[in-house]
């Protein structure tokens, strides 16, 4: 299977054809991620909250997400690997964020990064670009800052909100990024900077106006406890989980697994020949 390109994901807008993004963090969720065939995984840096169990995304740091998304690039064959830029790996000075987005292109096998954050982030992203790494933007709710300011709330319900972003999502595409997270978007407002733009729009909880979709695979696959409303649950994996977990230990406490099936056995000489030097009682010394 041919892989995803930057130049693609921005053909698909024109062609009208959905987008479909989800994250992914490991090795063997990735394969399966990339097998079905989804144009993007996110190694987003919601794996602070799914995969290390923080209670936002803020504290993940550049080692962690340098090891999530190895993995993930390990296991790829078609998708674009989009890596997430952690807090504080941009924010400090244009020149962190430049050295840390080519460690993730470089050390990590990603093909792009994201960066959280509208007009602030202009001059940074233009940076990544101008140093040959692909940017995706995100905008409407910025977790790694939201819970610092008015919390997780939807963004755009007002006339000024709504600008505001549509302002966001422009000086995002003309510093050059490729395609724009747009999360907890109005569908109103996401519809408008959707057709406003050149590039993609990819929602997350902002309607079906958008270009593509991006969902967190562990809320999608019923793995995460505190899942958003906005988040479609296509399977109860927790619950299938359990389950084999709690027959597991069934069967471990009840002298059923393992089987027959599951065991090794030694040939008939070798076996007589190791019965014999037990019976010799010589087993504290040389068997040969
Ligand atoms: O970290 C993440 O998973 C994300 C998506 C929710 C867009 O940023």
């Amino acid at each position: 299977m041919q892989r995803v390109t930057v130049d693609g994901i921005i053909r698909m807008k024109g062609e009208r054809r959905k987008i479909a993004v989800i994250t992914a963090y490991d090795y063997t969720m990735a394969r399966i991620c990339d097998r079905a065939g989804v144009d993007i995984i996110l190694v987003g840096d919601s794996a602070a909250m799914v995969m290390l169990g923080y209670r936002s995304t803020t504290p993940i740091t550049m080692e962690e997400m340098l090891v999530f998304c190895r993995a993930v690039a390990n296991a790829r064959e078609h998708a674009m690997i989009v890596a997430d830029m952690p807090f504080m790996s941009y924010q400090v000075s244009v020149e962190d964020a430049v050295y840390n987005a080519c460690r993730f292109i470089k050390e990590a096998g990603a093909d792009a990064v994201k960066v959280e954050g509208g007009a602030e982030v202009k001059r940074t992203v233009r940076a990544m670009v101008d140093a040959g790494i692909p940017v995706m933007g995100h905008i409407g709710l910025k977790p790694q800052t939201a819970h610092l300011w008015q919390g997780y709330r939807v963004q755009g319900r007002t006339c000024m909100d709504a600008a505001r972003l549509v302002g966001d999502a422009r000086a995002i595409e003309e510093a050059g990024a490729f395609s724009i997270v747009l999360e907890q978007v109005t569908h109103e407002a996401a519809e408008a900077i959707t057709s406003m733009l050149r590039i993609p729009t990819i929602g997350i909880g902002s309607g079906p106006a958008c270009d593509g979709q991006v969902l967190v695979l562990h809320d999608m696959l019923g793995l995460y406890d505190n899942s958003p409303r906005f988040a479609k649950r296509y399977a109860n994996m927790a619950d299938a989980v359990l389950d084999a977990l709690i027959r597991y230990r069934d069967d471990v406490l009840g002298s059923r697994f393992p089987g027959e099936e599951h065991t090794f056995h030694m040939d008939g000489h070798e076996l007589s020949r190791f019965r014999a030097w037990m019976d010799s009682g010589k087993e504290g010394g040389d068997a040969g």
